[in-house]
């Protein structure tokens, strides 16, 4: 077992999250969030004195989910800033410092202390049925984060580097299994980070909201963070809500589509990671099964240097690279496109480009991504992208093209 153990006292002194080992713990935590809309003139802007503000519990020492520093609110205080705003209502905030999710549920939103909570788990046993949720705003979870010039795409990268692991998180129980790992249990994401920045591991996987939040704030956006997926591992997040406020609920539903750009740039701004995950948790049941041949093709695509999974005949005409392409993707479009673009939504669904422009494909994909469709919720890329990126993600959705019953 090469375990070894970080001490406390060599690394910066860990904040809030050190003793919240467990993710969902963390999670709720950093859930319990909203924010003063009083306190922000432009955002009370357009509210109805008629309709009463929009109560919304939060931690005032959260980052970067909530803080009581208006310069610096919060992601999800914000974004319940924009849904409040949508909904021509002012904010108020309740703020509560809590180290316990259910509890800090039940005597905040549970004892109407406020009417919804942003960032609440959506899974299947957090507190159902006396919270109810919104559609999913977001994916939270672990991540591996790591120098940009490293490859991150499955376990099988992590082989004989030494790897930062959250006590009793879900990562650590992960690893364990792996004796061509070299675990180095550290406390809170935060220690993570700073054995990552002092050269003491080379690889963190830990939460990655926090990690996100220091690598754009301390570090000098010097690292990739690259979600994981996999039991424990990533899980969605909604907007809670107690069970009598159904219509409340109905109300935010209604509006949260129209927000998705808004929100989006929110998780950009606070550097919180909310694309697509590495199929980890599958990676990792391919590996132990000693052959590759049956994986399925995202975990092919994202564990073997070799051979990406599309045919012969789409690579041939592609001049990007798919594979890094597929990482743009999974990094900035995933987020409304969905994960590898699968996306049930049949309007977003960039799988049906090919059936759906046929020969017109490619102009309609570049003269989409450029300038976008503003009112329809699709932004402009051409200022984020080169040509180059861009590229690489259109030979990313020619390979995941539906072609079946077409061509
Ligand atoms: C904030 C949400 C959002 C993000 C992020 C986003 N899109 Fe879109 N995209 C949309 C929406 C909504 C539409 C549908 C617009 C419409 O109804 O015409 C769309 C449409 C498209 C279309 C045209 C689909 C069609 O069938 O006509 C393409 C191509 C596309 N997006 C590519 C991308 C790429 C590539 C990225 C990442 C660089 C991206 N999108 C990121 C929301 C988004």
């Amino acid at each position: 077992m090469s375990v070894s153990c970080i001490a406390r006292n060599e690394l910066r002194t860990p904040s809030r999250n050190m003793r919240l080992d467990r993710a969902i713990r963390t999670v709720l935590l950093s859930a319990l969030l909203m924010a003063p809309a009083l306190m922000v003139p432009a955002l009370a802007a357009g509210a109805d004195e008629t309709k009463p503000p929009l109560r919304l519990c939060a931690d005032p020492t959260n980052l970067p989910f909530s803080s009581d520093d208006p310069a610096k609110p919060g992601l999800y205080l914000e974004i319940g800033h924009a849904v409040a705003q949508k909904l021509g209502r002012t904010v108020s905030t309740n703020w509560y410092k809590s180290y316990f999710g259910k509890r800090t549920v039940r005597e905040t939103l549970l004892s109407k202390q406020c009417d919804a909570m942003v960032g609440l788990p959506l899974i299947d046993d957090f507190m159902g049925p006396a919270v109810i949720f919104s559609k999913p705003i977001a994916h939270e979870g672990y991540a591996l984060v790591g120098g940009k010039d490293r490859k991150l795409a499955g376990i099988d990268d992590l082989k004989g580097l030494r790897v930062a692991v959250q006590y009793q998180s879900t990562p650590q129980n992960l690893l364990a299994l792996r004796d061509d790992i070299q675990k180095v249990t550290v406390l809170s994401p935060e220690e993570g980070m700073a054995a990552l920045d002092q050269g003491k591991v080379d690889i963190a996987f830990i939460w990655a909201p926090v990690a996100g939040w220091l690598n754009k704030t301390s570090s000098g956006d010097k690292y990739q963070i690259v979600s994981t997926e996999g039991d424990g591992l990533l899980w969605a997040t909604a907007i809670g809500f107690a069970k009598a406020s159904g219509a409340l609920r109905d109300e935010v539903d209604a509006v949260l589509p129209s927000l998705a750009p808004e929100i989006s740039a929110l998780f950009a701004k606070y550097g919180v990671p909310d694309g697509a995950p590495v199929k980890f948790g599958q990676a990792t049941q391919a590996t132990a099964s000693s052959t590759g041949a049956a994986e399925p093709a995202t975990v092919g695509q994202a564990a073997s240097t070799e051979k990406p999974v599309q045919t012969a005949a789409i690579a041939a005409d592609t001049k990007g690279d798919a594979t890094a392409g597929r990482e743009v993707f999974n990094g900035t479009c995933a987020h409304c496109h969905g994960p590898d673009a699968v996306q049930a939504e049949r309007k977003i669904d960039l799988r049906l480009l090919k059936k759906r422009y046929a020969d017109d494909m490619e102009q309609t994909f570049w003269k989409t991504v450029h300038d976008g469709r503003p009112a329809k919720g699709m932004p402009a890329w051409k200022d984020v992208f080169s040509d180059d990126e861009l590229r690489n993600v259109y030979a990313y959705l020619q390979s995941v093209q539906d072609t079946g019953g077409s061509d």
